[in-house]
């Protein structure tokens, strides 16, 4: 792969450039993002581009974007990125959604702790010089329940690691989910809060989740409980929780994400109704901001754009059909991305036979917008076959890959 060239915007972490150095990819780096105009002139030359939140790529990016194979998104989220437009031009997208996941977890089991002793509290006190050596209020955590409301990737880790704490876990989802450990299924959201002590959030934002948790849904939680939310700001209804924080309903609430965020860093103008209440944890929506999850992004899309680029898997892909072909011993791989019409893969068979080639392995996959094709053929007429298949009317992109 040595003609391939990926440049790496927005500081990247460099473990992504190492692991792609290794595959034999030569790669660029800027520490910053670039306006279209400016980009789509970098990246003259270059198959890879590698972005972070703040590289905005619109649907004119990408069809001006020709040579370009495939972006990496080195974050969570894709909003940055005009999706369908990239599928359209047949450049594959990826990203790393759950690279944080056990950074979320731990610091979710670290505000438990916290809210369970009033650390906060303390930490203030003893700040401002007041000792206060107090036990009342001040719990442990063994032997109690916590509720995990939505348990998927971040739900479930923190089951694993609050039942290492020899708490008792339930959890609700709406999708029926493998418990893990002795974790519990609880079948309404209403059965997982009124038994907690503990309420942990970890859903998506959706139409479903959006104020999931107001007036009537804190009610139905434990007089003295807490209420941990590192999902998304909509979920809770703040003004709710305000309430049930001030009339001692609740005993306390570890809040790392807001209905309205700032954008950019600021060391003021923050405001939020849960300021300066007691025993409430509020956080710059940091639950997995680590040099771990770094890491784990910048390697885990790395590998992705790798694996495309050399055995045409798609695996992950937020835009493509998900396509993960074993390699067949001794064969020649070719892939076609082309758009999803009828007829396609009739082509492609008829051009195969020409080269009396025979087709080891096939798999083909779309979505609304492509097809996705990969083969696997048992002569090196894969050049040949691709050259063919470029000349097809619906085809995006051809490419021999081994
Ligand atoms: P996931 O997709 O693995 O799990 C979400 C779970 O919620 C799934 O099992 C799904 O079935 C369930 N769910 C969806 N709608 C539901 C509903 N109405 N009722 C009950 N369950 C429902 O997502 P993951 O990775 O566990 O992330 C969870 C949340 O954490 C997301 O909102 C994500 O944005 C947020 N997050 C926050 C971070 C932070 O820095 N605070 C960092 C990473 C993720």
């Amino acid at each position: 792969m040595s003609a391939i060239k990926a440049l790496l915007l927005e500081n990247i972490h460099p473990v992504a450039q190492s692991y792609l150095e290794n595959q034999g990819i030569h790669v660029e780096r800027l520490d910053k993002s670039l306006e279209e105009e400016a980009l789509l002139e970098r990246l003259q030359g270059f198959h890879l581009l590698g972005i972070r939140s703040k590289t905005y790529l619109s649907e004119t990016f990408f069809e001006k974007a020709k040579g370009l194979l495939a972006v990496g998104a080195f974050c969570i989220g894709t909003n940055q990125v005009a999706l369908e437009a990239a599928s359209r031009c047949g450049i594959a997208v990826f990203n790393a959604p759950f690279s944080n996941t056990r950074s979320v977890a731990e610091m979710v089991m670290a505000e438990i702790v916290m809210l369970a002793r009033r650390l906060g509290e303390r930490v203030i006190q003893m700040n401002k010089g007041q000792w206060r050596k107090i036990s009342t209020g001040a719990h442990e955590v063994r032997g109690k329940t916590i509720a995990l409301i939505g348990y998927g990737h971040i739900g479930s880790q923190v089951g694993v690691l609050a039942e290492a704490f020899g708490m008792r876990v339930v959890f609700y989802d709406i999708a029926t989910k493998l418990p893990m450990g002795n974790n519990q299924a609880k079948p309404s959201l209403l059965d997982a809060l009124s038994e907690a002590h503990y309420v942990s959030l970890h859903v998506p934002e959706t139409p479903l989740t959006k104020g999931m948790i107001g007036q009537a849904q804190l009610k139905a939680m434990r007089q003295g409980s807490y209420l941990i939310n590192a999902s998304r700001g909509s979920v809770v209804d703040i003004e709710a929780l305000t309430q049930a924080l001030q009339g001692g309903h609740l005993a306390g609430a570890a809040v790392d994400v807001f209905p309205e965020e700032p954008a950019a860093n600021a060391s003021d103008g923050f405001v939020s109704p849960l300021q300066n209440l007691p025993n409430v944890i509020l956080t710059p929506h940091i639950g997995g901001s680590t040099d771990e999850a770094q890491v784990n992004i910048g390697t885990e899309v790395a590998v992705a754009l790798s694996k495309y680029l050399k055995f045409g898997s798609t695996a992950t892909s937020v835009n493509f059909p998900q396509v993960d072909l074993a390699p067949t011993p001794e064969a020649y791989r070719v892939l076609n991305i082309h758009k999803n019409v009828p007829g396609v893969l009739r082509d492609v068979n008829r051009i195969v036979s020409e080269q009396h080639a025979n087709i080891l392995a096939q798999v083909l996959a779309t979505n609304a917008d492509m097809g996705y094709l990969l083969m696997d053929l048992d002569k090196a007429v894969n050049g040949n076959v691709c050259d063919a298949m470029k000349g097809l009317p619906d085809t995006l992109v051809a490419r021999a890959l081994y």
